[in-house]
């Protein structure tokens, strides 16, 4: 038994949790997931796993992703950045409901499937189906060798490394590293982004563990927040764009590891129902980062004040306007609005850690969840 604990203890790497390690693992599990796979200073990218199948995802007409619950959010984020970069429709799936309501899927559609465990059934199963109705399927697994990434034409895997917290984490921010590097070589393939624009985005990509590594310094400052709302009973995240999915990412984690109910919405759906809930004892976390919605996302922040609800915004360095109309800030560093979600889903992954410890839960083995779901 105290072998076991001492073990457990190496393994924590010093952490209170996993998760809080693989929190703080994630400049590292980013690094990895491009490694060798890009060179900004050259202009050079390739996945070697999809090398034979560029032409075809380039050529492709649609693409569907599928995937359950985080994988399911980096589909949302991955969405964004496919149409904007590589101007390809793309429909994001749960990968339940897509197996049981005869998608329609043409035979060169491309379908990608997202699965840090390799092994949930129902993502499994939708790749079993659209490989029947002769779509090509690319896997983004975490675990090599796993069923999912066995059962794919082709994929690229994240080098996450073992996420052993329940609540995902880097395997969320590598896969959408990795989804990211796939949009941006068929972009540069397809030629729908100059090449000025595909060397800027990857050397952006470069610097991405830096900056994630920034926002974990300030660490702190999040858990000082998290202690004052240590005992609220519901939270709302919102952002629009691609923060929209990183909101829906953060109320996930909140509930899976906190038990508080939280939603997640686009900043502009709020007033068609969840306003209703706005009062002094609703905190609403707005990511509300300098980019193209950034007037609009302030906008909603007023409704939200003018309801006398708290918010707690995510914002970009040096943001003087916001810090006035909130409650408390928490600041990122500037960096591409395609690449955001990677850098403000970190401070929401924190948020929810901190309230679930201050709340003495079981941060990395919640009730009632499993790591891998293999039944349906
Ligand atoms: C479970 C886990 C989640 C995970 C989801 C999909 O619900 O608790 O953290 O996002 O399954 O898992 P996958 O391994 O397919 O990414």
């Amino acid at each position: 038994q105290k072998v076991e604990l001492e073990l457990e203890a190496i393994e924590k790497g010093g952490f209170e949790h996993f998760m809080l390690k693989e929190i703080f693992e994630q400049p590292r599990s980013i690094a990895d997931s491009m490694r060798g796979r890009v060179r900004a200073d050259e202009g050079h990218l390739q996945l070697g796993g999809l090398r034979d199948y560029l032409d075809q995802l380039a050529a492709s007409k649609r693409i569907i992703i599928v995937g359950c619950g985080t994988s399911w959010h980096a589909g949302l984020v991955a969405e964004y950045i496919f149409e904007e970069l590589a101007r390809i429709p793309v429909e994001v799936e749960y990968a339940s409901e897509f197996r049981y309501r005869n998608p329609i899927i043409a035979e060169r559609d491309i379908v990608i499937a997202i699965s840090q465990s390799g092994e949930t059934a129902d993502t499994l199963a939708a790749i079993e189906l659209a490989k029947s109705k002769g779509a090509t399927i690319f896997g983004v697994c975490n675990v090599v060798g796993s069923s999912i990434a066995r059962a794919t034409h082709a994929g690229a895997y994240t080098h996450a490394g073992p996420e052993i917290g329940v609540a995902s984490t880097k395997a969320f921010t590598a896969q959408v590293t990795v989804l990211t590097l796939i949009a941006l070589e068929a972009a540069h393939k397809k030629g729908t982004i100059s090449d000025a624009v595909f060397r800027q985005l990857l050397a952006e990509m470069e610097q991405i563990p830096l900056l994630v590594d920034k926002v974990l310094q300030n660490a702190e400052k999040v858990k000082e927040i998290a202690y004052i709302f240590t005992y609220a009973r519901n939270f709302i995240y919102l952002g629009r764009g691609l923060n929209f999915p990183v909101a829906l990412e953060g109320a996930l984690k909140l509930k899976e590891i906190s038990y508080i109910h939280a939603e997640g919405y686009p900043a502009a759906e709020m007033k068609h129902g969840p306003i209703a809930l706005i009062d002094e004892d609703m905190p609403v976390v707005v990511i509300a980062t300098k980019d193209s919605s950034y007037e609009k996302v302030v906008s909603n922040i007023q409704e939200v004040k003018a309801r006398k609800g708290r918010v707690i915004a995510v914002v970009t360095e040096g943001d003087t306007q916001i810090r006035e109309m909130v409650d408390f800030v928490i600041e990122i560093p500037p960096i591409h609005d395609m690449l955001m979600p990677l850098i403000s889903v970190i401070p929401l992954q924190l948020l929810s850690y901190y309230i679930a410890v201050m709340r003495g839960r079981n941060v990395d083995q919640p009730r009632n969840l499993a790591k891998s779901v293999t039944v349906e």
